[in-house]
């Protein structure tokens, strides 16, 4: 069938984080004003309709009126293998696959299962913020790996710098990011091999957060990285259905570890962690009846994204942004202006009241960025993106 993600669909009144979250959100510092006309692009959630036999798998679900403890049926594990089969060439056990309710809490299991406390992780900024919380709220230290920025805004990985810290005998971990939030870098097979093999020389375990891996540009092929390293043994992969097909709130993300060592004391760790119904219906839907909605998707981010490139290109020559590989986030640098970032959050937070994300929250190298989420309609993000036009015409070379 053929999806409209042109349609704006209500969200207020729906427990939504983005439309309806006003305390968390200013809890959070994101924003000073938030009311009834703010446009949130700030979370990394869709605006937009989900597949239909997604839909339909969960009324159905509903309609038995039953909602108890539920167990994990082979057509669950079925469905994850073939996927990662189908779509990333990836050959998975069924052994291998532990649920998590989410991929940021994942994370700190796996942080709390391997590391110990004043132990170093290595994280690459600027990275997705909860990645710092889990290591420094678990009492860990972050060792940062920085990304490297050229002029045209694309990053690449110091592997110098790498290799140096993932030897220092601190560093326990190292939690990758790939597809890269916030910079949207889908790392090619020769980064992945080199990062893995530095780690495993130096014995730093990795946690691969590969949830944004579905979603990249056309033309980019997404890589695994247990599936191209040499040795796989000290490799964590977190997958979810989350961000692919826009249910955060169903919480399923399937974490594959291949060492049964590491598996046992992941799972121990985590204690025993049983799937909503809803969420069981939901990946079984939309691994095997997605991959329609899931390219009619990318056709429309890649769309968004085209339009958002040409929008600041005519409108706000200033912003720097390259389009990224992968993600369905755009990483936009106001530094062109020559003002200060508090200014640039005033002018988009207060001024055109659309709430994006300041990129200092992912780490010093964000100062003077921002972060903009775009699955959402486009006559939506046309909006956004013209009261913010709007609030630097001053300043404007154009
Ligand atoms: C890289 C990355 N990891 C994890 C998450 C959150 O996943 P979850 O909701 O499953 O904890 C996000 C959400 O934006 C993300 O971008």
């Amino acid at each position: 069938m053929n999806y409209n993600f042109d349609e704006i669909i209500n969200r207020r009144g729906t427990y939504s984080l983005k439309w309806d979250g006003e305390e968390l959100i200013k809890q959070f510092g994101l924003t000073e004003r938030y009311d009834e006309d703010t446009i949130p692009l700030f979370t990394a959630d869709m605006d937009l309709p989900v597949p239909q036999p997604l839909v339909d798998a969960l009324h159905k679900t509903v309609d038995h009126r039953i909602y108890g403890y539920s167990v994990f049926p082979d057509e669950y594990f079925d469905a994850i293998q073939a996927w990662m089969q189908k779509r990333h060439d990836w050959t998975i056990e069924k052994e291998h696959i532990v649920y998590s309710p989410g991929t940021v809490h994942a994370l700190s299991i796996a942080v709390k299962a391997f590391t110990n406390a004043e132990d170093g992780i290595m994280i690459q900024r600027p990275v997705y913020p909860p990645f710092t919380s889990v290591i420094e709220g678990n009492n860990r230290h972050v060792v940062n790996n920085a990304l490297k920025k050229d002029d045209s805004g694309y990053y690449s990985i110091d592997f110098e710098d790498f290799e140096a810290k993932a030897q220092d005998d601190k560093t326990k971990m190292f939690i990758l990011c790939n597809p890269h939030n916030p910079t949207g870098r889908n790392f090619n097979e020769d980064e992945l091999k080199k990062m893995a093999a530095i780690c495993h020389k130096h014995n730093v375990l990795i946690v691969a957060d590969e949830i944004h891996g579905d979603l990249l540009r056309r033309g980019e092929k997404f890589v695994p990285m247990a599936k191209v390293a040499e040795h796989k043994d000290h490799i964590i992969t977190c997958t979810a259905i989350n961000k692919t097909f826009n249910v955060a709130g169903l919480h399923c993300t399937n974490v594959i570890i291949s060492d049964e060592e590491l598996r046992t004391k992941f799972s121990t760790e985590m204690g025993m962690q049983l799937a909503s119904p809803f969420a069981i219906a939901a990946l079984i839907a939309v691994y095997n009846e997605g991959e329609d909605w899931l390219e009619q998707l990318k056709d429309y981010v890649d769309g968004t994204m085209t339009y958002i490139k040409e929008f600041l290109a005519e409108n706000m020559p200033e912003v720097n942004v390259a389009i990224p590989e992968g993600t369905y986030i755009m990483w936009l640098d106001f530094s062109g202006y020559g003002i200060s970032a508090e200014e640039i959050h005033d002018r988009i937070y207060n001024k055109a009241n659309v709430l994006l994300e300041d990129g200092s929250m992912f780490g010093e190298e964000g100062e003077f960025f921002q972060r903009i989420c775009t699955p959402s309609p486009r006559p939506l993000i046309q909006e956004a993106l013209e009261r913010i036009a709007k609030e630097f015409e001053d300043i404007s070379k154009k």
